[in-house]
């Protein structure tokens, strides 16, 4: 009966010794990371998606670049739309938190403690330390997040993010208004000077929720989705179902708790809280010991059901309601692409767009990527396994979408890259940097329709004010 237990001391004295060791030999450590660390959905860490950062959080990779050498292409712009870095829970997460914490105290004062004393491990290793005024802001780590993006991005985009644009403020940058995002773009201004040796750093971001929350403002969004009661179902019967069943089931048992008490919205808190210690505090979280692998990508599951209804392909609404930042984005590449005569300006080299997970995934399902064949529903994990809509890898923390557009002999031509990683337009499959005029075909239906007022404000047809937000 003491197995479990000891295996899960013994990992930490083992994970321990480990770091010790390897502090010894080299001073280039990894920290010990949780095993279930990469299924954390949007609270997972930028560092699982690309793990070579562990090592050498500026390393950069060029080769990830790939116009046709034939073409003797040079980068003439970037378009960046960034997710804020790592954060605090939101109030609502936070009390959760407290209601499991304090669940946990209770009973493990009045009990044994659980079958083999999991509760006591938990009340005498952890603390709680989590406050509502946290409220979803940037933490140090999420600074650093976008500060590394930023000196990343200026090195491998060394004649766009060049020391000049950035001294002369050539580079747009605009944020979303919450505080998380705002100190994200601070800090991806710091990076950018820090990269350049400048030492004074006088913001230059512009507020913009139009652009970088539109999700609030589309009545059509706000009714039919965040409002609509029956939009969430599939997450509310998978919460429900076999697989979370057994999930809870396991924890409860572990932890000496009545099945009931341990609601499946506790379950979530303690996988959160194994999230936010490390992405946080960088933290090998004892609560990460009440899951296994398995019981991670259950959990995951059940936050990418959420995402995909409530923001991506469960409600054509959430793509559309991203048409004023689709357009915004390919005003600016046309811009940037257009042919100049040499006394002209040059074009803007950089726009750099942050927002949120919110903001990202409604984009990245009306440009048509991550969308698998069947929908992700309540009653088909087992055949969702390898699906390619995993929020773990689109959207962890500082998660990003460039847009890279290239001076190419034969016109120019435009790159996609998702957390730094290239990928293929949908349609255009055969090739990593297609022309633009190609890009803009594939998305006609888009360029000359996609009408915010009328997607968002048309089953009562007119542009009616938005009275209600
Ligand atoms: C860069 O990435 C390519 C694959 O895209 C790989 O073959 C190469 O080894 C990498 N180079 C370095 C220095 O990591
Ligand atoms: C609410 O969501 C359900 C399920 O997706 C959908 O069938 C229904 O049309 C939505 N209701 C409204 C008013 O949009
Ligand atoms: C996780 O635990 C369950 C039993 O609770 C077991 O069936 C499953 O095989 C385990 N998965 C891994 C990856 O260890």
């Amino acid at each position: 009966m003491f197995r479990v237990s000891l295996s899960a001391r013994s990992a930490v004295v083992a994970a321990l010794s480990l770091l010790l060791t390897r502090l010894s030999c080299s001073s280039l450590s990894v920290p010990d990371i949780p095993q279930i660390a990469a299924y954390f959905g949007t609270k997972t860490r930028y560092e699982e998606v690309n793990p070579h950062l562990l090592r050498d959080s500026l390393s950069v990779n060029a080769s990830v670049l790939r116009p046709p050498p034939t073409e003797r292409c040079s980068p003439v712009h970037l378009t960046a739309v960034i997710r804020h870095g790592s954060r605090y829970p939101t109030v609502k997460n936070i009390r959760r938190i407290v209601k499991l914490s304090e669940l946990v105290r209770r009973e493990s004062s009045r009990s044994s403690g659980g079958s083999e004393g999991w509760l006591r491990e938990l009340q005498s290793r952890w603390e709680m330390w989590y406050t509502e005024d946290m409220d979803g802001q940037l933490v140090a780590k999420g600074r650093e997040d976008l500060h590394q993006l930023a000196r990343r991005l200026a090195a491998l985009f060394p004649s766009l993010l060049s020391e000049e644009n950035v001294r002369a403020r050539r580079i747009r940058l605009v944020t979303s208004s919450k505080h998380r995002c705002v100190s994200s773009v601070e800090a991806f201004q710091e990076g950018l000077r820090q990269q350049w040796g400048q030492h004074e750093v006088d913001y230059s971001h512009v507020v913009d929720d139009e652009l970088m929350r539109f999700f609030e403002h589309c009545r059509g969004y706000v009714e039919g989705v965040e409002n609509n009661r029956t939009a969430l179902l599939e997450v509310e019967k998978f919460k429900r179902g076999e697989e979370m069943e057994a999930v809870r089931r396991k924890m409860a048992e572990r932890l000496g708790l009545p099945q009931h008490r341990l609601t499946p919205d506790l379950v979530e808190a303690a996988f959160f809280l194994c999230s936010y210690e490390l992405s946080i505090k960088s933290l090998h979280s004892p609560w990460c010991f009440l899951f296994n692998e398995s019981d991670a990508k259950v959990l995951e599951y059940k936050s990418d059901l959420k995402q995909y209804w409530k923001r991506s392909y469960g409600h054509a609404i959430s793509g559309l309601s991203s048409c004023p930042l689709f357009h915004h984005l390919f005003r600016t590449l046309d811009k940037a692409g257009r042919p100049r005569r040499s006394t002209e300006a040059s074009p803007e080299p950089a726009s750099i767009l942050v927002g949120h997970a919110e903001t990202l995934l409604p984009l990245l399902s009306l440009l048509g990527l991550h969308k698998d064949k069947t929908p992700p529903t309540a009653n088909n994990y087992q055949s969702q396994y390898g699906r390619t809509f995993r929020t773990s890898r689109i959207t962890p923390y500082a998660a990003n979408l460039l847009f890279v557009l290239y001076d190419c002999q034969r016109g120019p031509r435009l790159q996609l890259l998702i957390n730094e990683s290239p990928v293929r337009f949908p349609g255009l499959e055969t090739e990593d940097v297609p022309l633009y005029r190609d890009v803009r075909a594939l998305y006609r239906h888009l360029l000359d329709g996609c009408d915010f007022h009328r997607e968002c404000e048309g089953r009562t047809g007119g542009r009616a004010p938005n009275t209600e937000l």
